[in-house]
């Protein structure tokens, strides 16, 4: 397993929309999890939780999308309904991450949502730094009441992502040529 040097990783990881097979390994998962669980974490609540989702379950969530999809609209045509049955397939491995808020004295939920994203980022970051490719999507099916409910969740719980997670196929995408300057400066002004 290649591990590029940690800082390098961070400078470099670009998001891969294009993912085939074969899924990572059982290694490399073991670390992109582990990453997940590393993420800063107010008060250590632990405020996650992740769905792994693989081979033929990929197209029972497609089915979960499609229904919703069609719940929405019952105009949808065949081919409609076919592109929401097949986006869990755009990778072979999908992790839905999840945040679990719930009441606390001194970390309030928005602070829980952000940790889950940040435990997202950090499974990003390791799965580049493994040469794994990988992509955050939500959208409208990350927020529909019943992915949510065929997802399992409860009272108290968002889907923070879904983590397509593969092989890169073809060239990564170019970095974007960003200045630290534009986004950054001194205090008081
Ligand atoms: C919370 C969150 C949700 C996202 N949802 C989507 C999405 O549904 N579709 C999409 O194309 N990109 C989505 N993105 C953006 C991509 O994951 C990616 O970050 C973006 O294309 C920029 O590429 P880069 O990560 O290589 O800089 C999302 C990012 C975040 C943080």
């Amino acid at each position: 397993m290649f591990i590029m040097e940690a800082i390098n990783a961070l400078l470099h990881r670009v998001s891969c929309g294009k993912l085939t097979e074969p899924a990572p390994s059982l290694a490399a998962r073991e670390a992109i999890f582990s990453a997940a669980l590393r993420a800063a974490d107010h008060g250590n609540l632990r405020p996650w939780r992740f769905l792994v989702i693989e081979g033929a379950a990929r197209a029972s969530l497609g089915k979960v999308f499609s229904a919703a999809a069609l719940a929405d609209d019952s105009d949808l045509n065949e081919a409609q309904l076919e592109r929401y049955q097949k986006m869990p397939t755009r990778a072979p491995l999908l992790v839905v991450a999840i945040a679990q808020t719930s009441q606390h004295p001194k970390v309030p939920q928005i602070e829980q949502v952000v940790a889950a994203g940040a435990a997202v980022q950090n499974m990003l970051n390791a799965a580049f730094a493994l040469g794994v490719g990988a992509y955050w999507r939500t959208g409208p099916m990350a927020y529909h009441p019943s992915v949510m409910k065929d997802l399992g969740l409860v009272e108290g719980e968002s889907v923070v992502g879904f983590l397509y997670l593969g092989s890169p196929e073809g060239k990564l995408k170019p970095l974007p040529e960003l200045a630290v300057a534009d986004y950054f400066e001194a205090w008081p002004v």
